[in-house]
């Protein structure tokens, strides 16, 4: 506490409490490397999902911070995540973004490691180390790994919570992510790559408006007016198109207590599936039998439509284009997006096609929306970066002190606060947990910003 009685977090750069938050976070080079220690090295990061690497010996390249890992599923099945390092001089042992093999081979002087990660055979052994070279000492180095529903996380840091834990009150919303539309856990595919590419801003820009900025919609007026939605009608939206939005909460924005954050609408009883895919009759009844499914095995809960979130720190997902991002730093000036897709495995091609077809137009370095995103990022971050303009906080005060706990029903998950119209309750929530990792030293437990308010 500072005298005035506000909460400074973050080395006094975040101040929640009056919703200000100094640019140096997003441009100062000391501030980016203390992140990569206290945010990336400890945090739960996703790194890929099963359905990438279906089969033992499958592979596929992750990254976690700004360091390459191996995503991979060994010969009993079992998945593991490995810095793409050489333990010998740091070669990359793996540069193919995904594969099958039984083991890597560093190109450099021809280490050779298992897909279980052990040093199985090095060059000179005999010769070279006189038998001296302790094997088992100089596998390659593993993270934890967790499958959440078939999306893989891995953290670095023994002191972090199993990833359950990690993800707390938030489950309830990352769960309706990870439901298919009729409501099951069954399986998703990622069709397709990943795409991959680079942008001109701090990595934090593109986390803290997917965690709930809805107050920029306005930059997205062009895009409104163009056919975006996956049934080809107007609007950019899954939720425009497939349901009849009799009364609706709306933008009811959720935050949990471990700084993770959820956006979605709640729908009154009333609703029901809108006709949209007419002239598809296959993708038309196929929409139409998972909602009705979705409401049966749902019932009142069905009733909440989630849009999306970010799990903190690095991790956006969106419901209904059905993508998971990475915001992947690449420097304090530029970030590295990740970002991969799915379908319904068991979906209809006509139907995989259609949804194809709409993340394609929405999002990526493609999608019309994200290039809004993208310039208005990449300007702020400039704007972060001016040796006058850095004198100024930036404001994140909307709403503040009007947030309304545990409205309006009670089966929302966690300790949730909700508004109807926009505020930037959740960007706070992000920011708080920011603060209290980056407070955190080295060595020591992270706590959440909810722990260290009670201990004030
Ligand atoms: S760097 Fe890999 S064997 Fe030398
Ligand atoms: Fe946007």
């Amino acid at each position: 506490m500072r005298d005035g009685g506000e909460r400074i977090h973050g080395g006094g750069l975040v101040d929640i409490d009056r919703g200000l938050i100094s640019r140096d976070i997003f441009s100062s080079q000391a501030i980016y490397a203390d992140e990569l220690e206290r945010v990336f090295a400890r945090a739960w990061l996703f790194v890929g999902h099963e359905s990438q690497i279906p089969e033992p010996g499958d592979f596929v390249l992750g990254r976690m911070g700004e360091e390459s890992v191996i995503v991979n599923r060994d010969r009993d099945g079992r998945l593991h995540v490995f810095l793409n390092n050489c333990r010998h001089r740091g070669m990359r042992v793996c540069r193919y973004d995904h594969g099958n093999t039984r083991k890597f081979y560093c190109p450099y002087h021809a280490w050779v490691y298992s897909d279980q990660g052990a040093l199985i055979a090095v060059p000179k052994l005999e010769s070279g180390y006189h038998n001296e070279l302790d094997r088992d000492e100089w596998g390659l180095i593993e993270a934890r790994v967790s499958s959440y529903h078939g999306f893989i996380f891995a953290c670095w840091d023994e002191a972090t919570p199993d990833f359950e834990t990690y993800l707390g009150d938030h489950r309830f919303y990352f769960d309706d992510y990870c439901e298919l539309p009729d409501g099951t856990f069954g399986d998703w595919e990622a069709l397709g790559g990943i795409f991959k590419w680079r942008m001109p801003n701090n990595w934090k820009f593109g986390a803290e408006n997917f965690a709930g900025d809805y107050y920029h919609n306005p930059s997205h007026a062009s895009v409104d007016q163009v056919v975006l939605s996956p049934a080809g009608v107007k609007g950019r939206h899954t939720y425009d198109t497939v349901t009849r939005k009799r009364e609706v909460h709306k933008l009811n924005i959720c935050i949990t207590p471990e700084g993770h954050t959820a956006r979605g609408e709640l729908f009154k009883d009333d609703y029901d599936y809108m006709p949209t895919y007419q002239e598809m009759p296959v993708v038309e009844d196929w929409f139409r039998e998972c909602y009705a499914k979705r409401q049966e095995r749902l019932g009142e809960k069905s009733r909440w439509f989630g849009h999306g979130g970010t799990i903190f720190p690095n991790v956006s997902y969106s419901n209904g284009v059905q993508s998971m991002g990475t915001w992947h730093p690449a420097g304090p000036h530029e970030t590295e997006t990740w970002r991969i897709f799915l379908v319904p495995k068991a979906a209809p091609d006509e139907v995989k096609n259609v949804l194809r077809h709409y993340v394609i137009r929405y999002q990526g370095p493609s999608g019309l929306t994200e290039q809004d995103d993208m310039e208005n990022w990449g300007y702020a971050h400039e704007g972060a970066r001016g040796t006058i303009a850095r004198r100024h906080p930036f404001h994140y005060g909307m709403g503040l002190g009007h947030e309304r706990k545990g409205w309006p029903v009670d089966w929302l998950g966690g300790d949730v606060y909700a508004t109807e119209d926009v505020s930037e309750q959740n960007q706070r929530a992000f920011y708080a947990r920011w603060a209290a990792m980056m407070d955190t030293p080295p060595g020591a437990e992270t706590r959440r910003p909810a722990d260290i308010k009670a201990a004030e």
